[in-house]
C-alpha cells in the first residue's frame, strides 16, 4: 500500500468567524502544535495540496514551513466543499492513485484512520467516507446504507423526515479514487437547500457510474471539528488524554496523569517519573530515569539521564541538564549547560551560562547576563562553588573548583581554585544590641543619636 501515491487536499478556506480572534483558525494550537501541523502530521507521506481563502494570512506561510513542497490553491468563493477541493484541480488531475480530502479544522484524525481510508481505496471502492454514531446526529450528513455499501450521504437540511432518524453519521473527510476523483467531483451540482456544491455528493454520483462507496466506522473524536474556543479547549482535552495514555504505554510513570500536560513532540526515555502538575512546551526532552516534580515548567530543554527537576523548576529553551543534575525549587535556567553532577537546588537564576561537572550553584545565585541591551555568557567551572546570595555579572568566568563567598558581587574572572569575596568586612560591637532595649526600657526616644 506504501507503494501507492497519495494527495491530501487540506481545505483551510473556513473563516473562523466563531473563535473571535483575529488568528486564522488552523493557526490555533492545541498540543503545542497547530490545527493545521496536526493535520499536515496525520498526512504526512503524502502530497499535501492546501486550499485557502483569499483572505488567507498567514496560513500559506505556515504550511510553507511544514512542507515546503506544498501547494496551495486559493477558493475565491465559499461555494462548498465540492467547489473548495476542485480549487485544487491541477493537483487532483496529477491523478494520484488515493486523494485524502481533509479539514483544517478537524486536527484529531490519526494517521491510522486515514491508512484505512485508503486500504478501503485499494480494496476496490472509489469513495471512502469516515462514519460515526454521535449522541446527537443533528447537523451531520446521514449515512445511507444499503447492506454493507454506502449508498448516498444526506445532508441534514436536505433530509427527509426518515432519513434525520438514522443516526450513522458522516466525520467529513474523505478518500477517493484518484483515476475517478474528477470526473466524480465534476459532476457535482448545487441544487440542494443551501445551494452549495457538496464533496458528500460524490458518494451517490460514483453509485450512478457503478463504482463503490464504503463508510469506515472510526471513534467521534477522530472526527471532532474546531468551530469555538471551547471545542478547541476540548480538542485540546482528547490530545492531552491520548498523549498521556502514549507515555505511559511507553513506561512513563504518572502519579495523576489528569494534571500533566503534554506537547505533542515531548519525548521520554525510560524509567522516568512525572509528579503531578508538570506542564511541558514544545521541545522537550526527559532521559532515562529522571524525575520531574510538581508544578515545574519544562520548555525547549533537555533533562538527562537520572535528571531531578522541581519541585517548581522552570526549565526554558535551551537549558540543557547534563547526568544527574539537581535542578530545585524557584530555579530558572535558560539557554545554559548544566554539566553532570552539578547542583542547583534553590531560588536561583542561571541563563546564557555553562556549570561545568559537580559544580554547585547556592541559594539565591543569579547569573546577571543582560546589561539592558546585551546579552553575555557565565562560564563556570567543574567543581567550583557559587556561595548563596551571588550575583555573577557577566561576561565572566569561574575557574575550575573555584569558591566564591556568598553575597559577592562578582564582576572580575576568577582564576581555578582560587576563593572570591566580594563584600564589606564585618564590624562586631560587643553589647549594643543591649544597650539599645536598655534605652528603649527607658521609654526615651532614640532620636537622632546613635547607640554607642
Ligand atoms: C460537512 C459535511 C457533513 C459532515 C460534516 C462533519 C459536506 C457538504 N458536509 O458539513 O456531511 O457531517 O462536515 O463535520 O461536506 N470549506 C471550504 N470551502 C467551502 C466550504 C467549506 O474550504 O466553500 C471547508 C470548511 O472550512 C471546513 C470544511 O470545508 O473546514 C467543512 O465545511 P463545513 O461548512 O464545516 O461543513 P459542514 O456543514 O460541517
Ligand atoms: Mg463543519
Amino acid at each position: 500500500m506504501t507503494q501507492r501515491t497519495c494527495l491530501a487536499i487540506v481545505l483551510a478556506a473556513g473563516e473562523g468567524t466563531r473563535m473571535r480572534t483575529s488568528l486564522p483558525k488552523a493557526l490555533h494550537a492545541i498540543g503545542g502544535r497547530t490545527l493545521l501541523e496536526h493535520v499536515l502530521t496525520a498526512a504526512s507521506g503524502a502530497d499535501i495540496a492546501l486550499v485557502v481563502g483569499p483572505d488567507h494570512g498567514g496560513l500559506e506561510i505556515a504550511a510553507k514551513k511544514l512542507v515546503p513542497q506544498a501547494q496551495v490553491f486559493v477558493q475565491h468563493e465559499r461555494l462548498g466543499t465540492a467547489h473548495a477541493v476542485l480549487a485544487a484541480k491541477a493537483a487532483i488531475a496529477r491523478k494520484p492513485d488515493d486523494i485524502l480530502v481533509m479539514f483544517a479544522d478537524t486536527p484529531l484524525v490519526r494517521a491510522e484512520t486515514l491508512a484505512q481510508l485508503r486500504a478501503a481505496l485499494s480494496k476496490g471502492a472509489a469513495v471512502a467516507v469516515l462514519g460515526f454514531t454521535p449522541a446527537d446526529p443533528a447537523g451531520y450528513g446521514r449515512l445511507v446504507m444499503k447492506g454493507d455499501e454506502l449508498t448516498a450521504i444526506r445532508e441534514d437540511r436536505d433530509a427527509s423526515a426518515a432519513e434525520r432518524k438514522i443516526g450513522f453519521v458522516n466525520g467529513g473527510l474523505m478518500a477517493l479514487a484518484g483515476a475517478h476523483a474528477l470526473t466524480i467531483l465534476e459532476r457535482i451540482g448545487n441544487a440542494n437547500a443551501k445551494g452549495e456544491y457538496y464533496l458528500t455528493d460524490a458518494v451517490a454520483i460514483a453509485r450512478e457510474m457503478g463504482l463503490k462507496a464504503v463508510a469506515i466506522e472510526t471513534a467521534e473524536d477522530d472526527v471532532l471539528g474546531i468551530n469555538t474556543k471551547a471545542q478547541l479547549a476540548q480538542a485540546e482535552a482528547v490530545l492531552q488524554a491520548r498523549l498521556r495514555r502514549a507515555a505511559m504505554d511507553a513506561g512513563v510513570t504518572m502519579v495523576a496523569p489528569e494534571t500533566v500536560f503534554l506537547s505533542a513532540d515531548t519525548k521520554f526515555g525510560k524509567d522516568v517519573t512525572i509528579e503531578p502538575n508538570v506542564v511541558f512546551g514544545q521541545g522537550v526532552t526527559v532521559d532515562d530515569g529522571a524525575v520531574i516534580r510538581s508544578f515545574s515548567h519544562l520548555e525547549g530543554a533537555h533533562v538527562g539521564k537520572g535528571a531531578r527537576v522541581g519541585p517548581y523548576a522552570r526549565l526554558r529553551p535551551g537549558a540543557d541538564l547534563g547526568e544527574d543534575v539537581h535542578i530545585g525549587n524557584f530555579v530558572e535556567v535558560k539557554a545554559a549547560r548544566i554539566e553532570a553532577g552539578a547542583k542547583a537546588n534553590h531560588l536561583s537564576y542561571i541563563g546564557d551560562a555553562r556549570v561545568g561537572a559537580g559544580a554547585n550553584i547556592g541559594a539565591g545565585t543569579i547569573t546577571c547576563n543582560y546589561d539592558g541591551t546585551h546579552k553575555h555568557h557565565t562560564d563556570i567551572g567543574a567543581g567550583a562553588f557559587i556561595g548563596s546570595n551571588s550575583s555573577l555579572v557577566a561576561p565572566i568566568k569561574i575557574g575550575d573548583g573555584a569558591y566564591v563567598g556568598s553575597g559577592s558581587v562578582v564582576t572580575k574572572d576568577v582564576p581555578a581554585d582560587a576563593l572570591a569575596v566580594e563584600r564589606s568586612e564585618q564590624t562586631i560591637k560587643e553589647g549594643w544590641a543591649k544597650r539599645l532595649r536598655q534605652i528603649k526600657a527607658m521609654g526615651k526616644s532614640l532620636g537622632n543619636k546613635k547607640v554607642k
